[in-house]
């Protein structure tokens, strides 16, 4: 599934750039493009963010 069209961009691509270390939805701006076009995606770059730092947590805390 595309998280962003406007760059053909997929959220398991989004989802692995934030496992490698973008943390900010400049950093997948820079990384793949992805929100720099019309913006309607950027709220869900945000939730993926939010979605896999948050695993990320809760994988380092078990
Ligand atoms: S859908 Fe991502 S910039 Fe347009």
């Amino acid at each position: 599934m595309f998280a962003c069209i406007c760059k053909r961009v997929r959220e398991c691509e989004i989802r692995s750039l934030i496992q490698d270390g973008a943390r900010t939805k400049r950093h997948v701006a820079q990384a793949c493009g992805a929100g720099t076009s019309c913006g309607m995606c950027v709220r869900r770059i945000g939730d993926l963010i939010d979605e896999e730092t948050d695993a990320q947590a809760l994988s380092q805390a078990a």
